[in-house]
């Protein structure tokens, strides 16, 4: 069933793991993520960004083709709809106006008391609906960026001040990891995050968990961290099997022939990320 983040993140808090956010782009890549959800018997975070849920022409869209599959495939697990990297309140009300059960407002490139101050608003509306808030602090790095200098780690009192002004279900606080592939091995700031984990008592989440070494994974569960964003990995998997099946079958034009070798990848590729963040059975 549809739900929000709060339950399953507080469950992930107590019990030492995290859950999964798994970025999707169309049926398919939802159909994967599900199934391996299901398989597992884990709750499951579907990401939508903003400019995934323009691809597939709008949040309403996303959310009916989720509500769909949900029917559909027969998905007891819970699920959650979230707004990834939501950039205005305008953009997170639209999505919580079509259905989305969760939404990221990333102030984290404004100056604190505005990012506060958004953030804030986002909760007021998001609450009266039963919808979770996730908030950013810091920068987490990118792909065109190298990879020090465009992170700039959370700040502690930044982080307890957004907490307690606005009412956060869940803080993303920016400590070293970067979205698309990492240049050489990442470096966490795990002190800082024990350090947060302490002061705001929320569940805290890991944005850029692609390329994320195992006992990386592990340390920043044990230190608060209970949602994990995977986005790059999926799209890594995905288009290499669709490369290696075209480069094989250059006849082949039915997209179902490619595309399902595809979807068959992410599926294996999110049960791989279930296991290794300690989710299965926890549905
Ligand atoms: O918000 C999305 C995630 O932070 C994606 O991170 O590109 O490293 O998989 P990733
Ligand atoms: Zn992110």
């Amino acid at each position: 069933p549809l739900v929000s983040m709060t339950d399953m993140l507080n469950k992930a808090l107590e019990g030492k793991y995290a859950v999964g956010q798994f970025n999707i782009n169309n049926l398919e890549w939802t159909q994967g993520i599900l199934a391996a959800a299901e398989e597992e018997k884990s709750p499951v975070i579907l990401g939508v960004s903003e400019g995934a849920a323009r691809h597939m022409s709008g949040f309403y869209t996303v959310v009916k083709m989720v509500e769909g599959l949900i029917h559909d495939m027969k998905i007891t697990v819970p699920v959650a709809i979230h707004l990834d990297h939501g950039s205005s309140f305008d953009k997170c009300k639209e999505a919580i106006d079509a259905g989305f059960t969760s939404v990221m407002i990333d102030g984290s490139h404004h100056p604190i008391d505005e990012n506060i101050e958004m953030t804030k608003k986002v909760v007021e509306y998001a609450h009266a609906k039963g919808v979770s808030v996730e908030a950013e602090v810091g920068t987490v790095g990118g792909q065109e960026d190298d990879v020090i200098g465009g992170i700039q780690y959370a700040d502690l009192q930044e982080c307890v001040r957004i907490v307690n002004e606005s009412g956060i279900d869940t803080l993303a606080p920016a400590l070293g990891s970067v979205h698309g592939p990492y240049h050489g091995e990442p470096n966490l700031g795990f002190k800082e995050m024990e350090e947060i984990r302490d002061a705001v008592k929320l569940p805290l989440v890991l944005h850029g968990g692609t390329g994320i070494p195992t006992h990386d994974i592990q340390k920043a569960i044990s230190l608060g961290t209970s949602k994990i964003n995977v986005n790059t990995e999926n799209q890594i998997s995905f288009t290499k099997k669709v490369r290696e099946v075209l480069a094989a079958k250059p006849n082949e034009y039915d997209p179902r022939k490619y595309i399902v070798p595809g979807r068959d990848e992410i599926k294996a590729t999110v049960i791989g990320k279930i296991r290794e963040f300690g989710s299965s059975n926890k549905a």
